[in-house]
């Protein structure tokens, strides 16, 4: 008797009429035609069926504060971080918590069961490390949070941020972050990128950092992180997170820097919401996109994920923590519309960001934690085509969400007939 067996489900490869079985949380079989009993039955109807989405670049610590104190009017980096600092002082770890919360219970709707969350430091109470940890672990069974220590005010420009950043990964955060284009000056970032690094060698943790979220094409900390990544060996545990800089920098500059963070094994994580709204604030006309390369580092063989990086705070006001939405952006805002790259799109809300948060028994093979999301669409493309209803999402071989299949009734005349904007089947 298995716990679970789903049926007829699509799989992201395009397999059609696949069967999973689930016992003890894990994926015991997946093929066709599997008979079998099962506690739970679950009719995939021919949907597609996936791993759970990942969201690799969030900040749970200010999620749902928008308007606390005030909106950010100019819509840039600088005001947003000026907003959070007038908001951090009033903050509590009840209410760090509780909001974090409440976001994590609108990822899990949206069958996101992994975020990495940038935590802010510089607090020298570390309420949000804290609370953060504590939530960390009350939701574990139903979803991952991997912490990252990020001196939001500079690792060298703001006091507090060495000693905190050492406190905080004693508290048990699990990775490295920075933010060297907010350092005084280049050199000072430079230096940032390599301490930082330094640490995470020593205490074997990955990196991921904030890095050039700016239009200045002079900002290169990517280089940097990626030398230390190579020479500290780093190599598959650093991430270089927005790298918006690289979208205004010239082609021949591009050219030798992809190779580079190719060989140090350098991964990319792009929040394609966020950039396209706080990138190109200083421009007139034309503006920048200020989207990273994401196509060209995808070509020269580097893993980018996307990130939702913020739902209603500080920097940006809308959202519900949809990753399909964030692959929606990212296909339309990088010109990634080929079929191979808006698939590509998909993994890198699922597959790729797993692998750079190194999610271990993740995917839909045999052995794998039996997590999985039911979709109210055919295939890949089409899920990210109308950002598809989730229509069950599983967690260890539960049903933990569940929501009825959406159409639309019309009534044009005297017949009665429905919509759900998906491409029918067989
Ligand atoms: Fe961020």
């Amino acid at each position: 008797m298995l716990d679970l067996l789903v049926r007829n489900a699509t799989l992201p490869d395009g397999e059609t009429g696949i069967d999973i079985a689930v016992n003890n949380g894990r994926i015991t079989s997946i093929s066709r035609g599997i008979s079998a009993d099962a506690h739970t039955i679950l009719d995939a109807d021919g949907w597609l069926v996936t791993p759970p989405f990942v969201d690799s670049h969030f900040h749970l610590d200010a999620t749902l504060s928008a308007g606390r104190p005030r909106v950010n009017q100019s819509g840039t980096l600088l005001e947003g971080i000026d907003i959070w600092g007038e908001l951090s002082p009033t903050l509590t770890v009840e209410d760090i918590y509780e909001r974090a919360r409440e976001q994590c219970l609108w990822s899990i709707a949206r069958g996101c069961l992994a975020i990495r969350s940038h935590v802010d430091i510089t607090d020298n109470a570390l309420l949000a490390v804290d609370a953060l940890v504590a939530l960390r672990n009350d939701l574990a069974p139903w979803i991952d949070l991997q912490l990252v220590a990020f001196p939001q005010y500079g690792y060298f420009r703001h006091p507090n941020a060495r000693a905190n950043m050492i406190r905080a990964l004693d508290r048990g955060l699990d990775v490295v972050g920075g933010i060297p284009h907010f350092e005084r000056t280049m050199m000072e970032g430079g230096d940032s990128v390599g301490a930082l690094c330094r640490i995470a060698a020593d205490r074997g943790l990955p990196v991921d950092m904030h890095c050039d979220e700016t239009d200045d094409p002079n900002s290169r900390h990517v280089e940097r992180l990626a030398l230390e990544a190579h020479r500290l060996d780093l190599h598959g545990r650093v991430a270089g997170s927005h790298l918006t800089s690289m979208h205004s920098m010239d082609n021949y500059y591009v050219s030798k820097l992809l190779p580079l963070m190719q060989e140090a094994g350098l991964a990319a994580v792009a929040n394609p919401l966020i950039n396209i709204v706080i990138q190109g604030r200083h421009d007139t006309y034309p503006k920048r996109r200020g989207l990273t390369r994401v196509k060209e580092m995808i070509e020269a063989g580097i893993p980018v994920a996307l990130g939702h990086d913020c739902v209603m705070d500080p920097w940006y006001s809308l959202g519900s923590h949809d990753m399909l939405e964030v692959a929606h952006m990212a296909v339309h805002v990088g010109h990634l519309t080929g079929v191979a790259e808006m698939e590509a799109m998909f993994d890198s809300v699922t597959g790729t960001a797993a692998e750079i948060m190194h999610l271990e028994g993740y995917g839909l093979q045999e052995g794998c934690n039996a997590d999985l999301v039911v979709l109210q669409a055919r295939s890949k493309v089409e899920a990210i085509r109308v950002r598809a209803n989730r229509l069950y999402v599983v967690r260890r071989g539960r049903v933990i969400a569940e929501s009825a299949p959406q159409s639309v009734a019309l009534t044009l005349g005297s017949e009665r007939e429905s919509v759900d904007f998906v491409s029918q089947k067989g």
